[in-house]
């Protein structure tokens, strides 16, 4: 008997099945590529080989060595007596069974792909997304990335690095549009310095061959390319899973609505109809206070579905899809958990990093917040000068008089690690003058968040 189906081996997906495994849930997961998913295979792992790596030729040769490892360590953790491994595609057949194999729970954790511009010339040869960028044996002389967001910045950071010559077109007036302006303005004109040209407030129209076409200011602009790395967003993986059969909805960008605890909604024709809806179902309120509250328990027919990471559309990270994974885990076992998906953190890595947590300062005066801004500088911090990584800042919002902590956003050497600090703080709701009171180790990069002026 299976407890929970999960389609899709990639962070979100296998970390839910280990867990549930454990917790003494029989599990079938569906895989038909490699466990691990985006992530593993051709997405965040293998970027930081190449970030990590000081060569092109090293980067090519590291990768799958890499990727091999990590896969197998994966296989290893999916081989729990309590999990069945099926390496086929998973096909709804109804909103309980999937390719024959029938549990009341369900997980869709199907991940997402490379978003094409429908435009002249995107089919070819040199054209890719960074799936193909990453294949690729050759380093490419000049390189054109269509999109100046997470992964367009990432490459050009490390492409430049290797030795090739990039050039960034971006529709929007500034790159990573979800990060705050400070740090992402600050990024781009260090890129600039480094060499790479970037092209703002222009939206590419054709590729005619090696030719990226695009207008800026009112003129037509062509830029040429060895190869040509479209980073354009991404797009639910929905396809051929046969979700009609299983009443589930698509959004209109074809993405699978959740509800808060990323139970998926379903059509009013749904066979689920008579069950309850996803709002009613809503377990673990605030005031719930006991470890086995779940409303899912006993009181639902028929079966739940979720949909989890890349597939649902709410934060395209992997780090966000193993959380969503776990809590819907908690839910069907009962558990009481309190994962604040509102604080989720996120880093860009090019070098040096850029990462965030919280709403940034326009989302904070948008929203008409009372807030107050503190700033430190990397060119003032003891290791900083020593790693001879003296670019960078950090900005801490704040409610007023050094209150509650907000948001952080960081730019500079290990960004990533500066943030995560921060996010334990902001998750159990601490103020900035407690981050201050908190003893920090001499001399390390962190001390750049108790400088804050
Ligand atoms: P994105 O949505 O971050 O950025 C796409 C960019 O392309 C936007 O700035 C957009 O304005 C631009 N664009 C769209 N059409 C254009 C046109 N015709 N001409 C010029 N520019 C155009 O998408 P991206 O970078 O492909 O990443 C996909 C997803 O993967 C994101 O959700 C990202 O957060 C996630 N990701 C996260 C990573 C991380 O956390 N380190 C690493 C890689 C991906």
């Amino acid at each position: 008997m299976t407890d929970l189906i999960i389609i899709g081996a990639g962070p979100g997906g296998y970390k839910a099945a280990v867990y549930a495994a454990k917790k003494g849930l029989k599990v079938t997961i569906f895989e038909d590529v490699h466990v691990g998913g985006t992530c593993l295979n051709v997405g965040c792992i293998p970027t930081k080989t190449y970030v990590h790596s000081s060569t092109f030729a090293e980067a090519v040769e590291r990768q799958p060595q890499v990727v091999e490892a990590l896969r197998g360590g994966v296989e290893t953790l999916l081989s729990h007596p309590n999990i069945t491994l099926v390496r086929e595609k998973g096909v709804f057949i109804n909103a309980n069974t999937v390719s024959g194999v029938t549990a009341k729970n369900i997980i869709i954790a199907t991940g997402s792909s490379a978003k094409m511009l429908p435009i002249q010339g995107a089919d070819g040869q040199n054209v890719g997304s960074s799936t193909e960028l990453l294949a690729l044996k050759e380093l490419p002389k000049r390189l054109c990335i269509i999109g100046a967001g997470v992964i367009g910045m990432e490459f050009a950071s490390v492409f430049q690095k290797f030795g090739s010559e990039v050039t960034v077109v971006e529709y929007l007036k500034e790159c990573l549009p979800m990060v705050d302006s400070d740090i992402a303005k600050r990024l781009r004109k260090l890129l600039e310095k480094r060499g790479i040209t970037f092209y703002m407030g222009a939206g590419v129209k054709s590729i005619d061959g090696s030719t990226v076409l695009f207008e800026q200011k009112g003129k037509e602009v062509a830029v040429e390319a060895d190869y040509i790395l479209m980073a354009t967003g991404r797009k639910a993986n929905t396809e051929g899973l046969n979700l009609e059969a299983a009443g589930i909805a698509l959004a209109p960008n074809g993405t699978i609505p959740v509800d808060e605890h990323f139970k998926a909604k379903t059509l009013s024709n749904s066979p689920l109809k008579g069950e309850k809806t996803s709002e009613e179902n809503l377990p673990l309120k605030e005031e719930d206070t006991g470890q086995k509250v779940s409303p899912l328990r006993g009181d639902l027919e028929g079966s739940s579905i979720f949909a989890i990471g890349d597939v649902n559309g709410r934060q395209m990270l992997a780090h966000a899809a193993e959380m969503q994974g776990i809590h819907v885990v908690n839910q069907i076992l009962g558990i009481k958990d309190n994962i604040r998906f509102d604080f989720m953190p996120a880093a860009i890595f090019t070098e040096p990093e850029a990462a965030c947590v919280g709403p940034t300062e326009d989302q904070l005066k948008e929203a008409g917040t009372p807030f107050e801004c503190h700033k430190s500088f990397y060119r003032a911090n003891g290791k900083a000068l020593a790693m001879n990584e003296t670019e960078g800042m950090v900005k801490l919002c704040c409610e007023p008089e050094e209150g509650k902590l907000l948001s952080a956003h960081v730019f500079g050497a290990h960004a990533a690690d500066i943030v995560q600090e921060v996010t334990a703080f902001i998750t159990l709701g601490a103020t900035l003058r407690q981050l201050r009171e908190t003893v920090h180790i001499h001399p390390t990069l962190s001390e750049v968040l108790i400088e804050v002026n």
